[in-house]
């Protein structure tokens, strides 16, 4: 059977109904555990949002997720890069995961633009976006980078307290998403 193209694939907001799956997708995707509430809040809030990918062939059945979370102003509690030391508003990513097979096709790159667009409407060219990373994830660091994204010198110990495997410290990668 020939392997999956992009073209195979649709992108659609998570539902409740596929809360369950999409639990069972971080769990397999992501060290860390995610509780109920955290796909709830996903649902309801419209600061929030959850994009699924899904083949067309099986639309019940994701095969990638990204959460991200709007934010309206000047950031956290963390070592800030300039980045997101600005009014404008920014795009957080919460989660994101792509299952093996499915890996290298551009999916989480098309995903993280969708998302934005969602968020920030169609006209979100050069928005700021940050996520926090593993210090060993490197293909996540390649991905972030290759989005426009740059690692943050800091490492911020033990943010990953949940963490059922792996290594619990991060960095935070923060950029303009210019040129999704
Ligand atoms: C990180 C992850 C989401 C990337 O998903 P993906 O759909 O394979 O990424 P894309 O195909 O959109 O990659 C876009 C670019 O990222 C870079 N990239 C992605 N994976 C890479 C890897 N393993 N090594 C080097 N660069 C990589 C490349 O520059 C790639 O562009 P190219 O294909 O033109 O070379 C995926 O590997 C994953 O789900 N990993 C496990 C979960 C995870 O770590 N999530 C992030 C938590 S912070």
């Amino acid at each position: 059977m020939a392997p999956p193209t992009q073209s195979d694939l649709a992108i659609r907001a998570l539902t409740a109904s596929d809360v369950h799956t999409i639990r069972s997708l971080h769990s397999s995707t992501l060290p860390v555990h995610y509780p109920p509430a955290f796909f709830t809040q996903l649902l309801v809030l419209p600061s929030r949002a959850c994009l699924i990918a899904v083949p067309r062939s099986k639309p019940n059945i994701p095969i990638a997720f990204i959460s991200a979370a709007l934010h309206k102003s000047s950031v956290p509690s963390l070592p800030v890069p300039k980045a997101l030391d600005s009014p404008r508003p920014r795009i957080e990513i919460l989660t994101l995961g792509v299952l093996p097979a499915y890996q290298h096709m551009g999916i989480a790159r098309r995903l993280v633009a969708a998302v934005v667009e969602k968020l920030c409407g169609p006209l979100s060219a050069g928005i700021v976006a940050h996520a926090n990373v593993s210090t060993v994830n490197s293909t996540a660091i390649k991905f972030y980078q290759s989005i426009g994204l740059c690692v943050s010198s800091d490492v911020i110990p033990n943010l990953y307290r949940t963490c059922s495997y792996g290594h619990r410290d991060a960095y935070l990668v923060a950029g303009r998403l210019d040129d999704l």
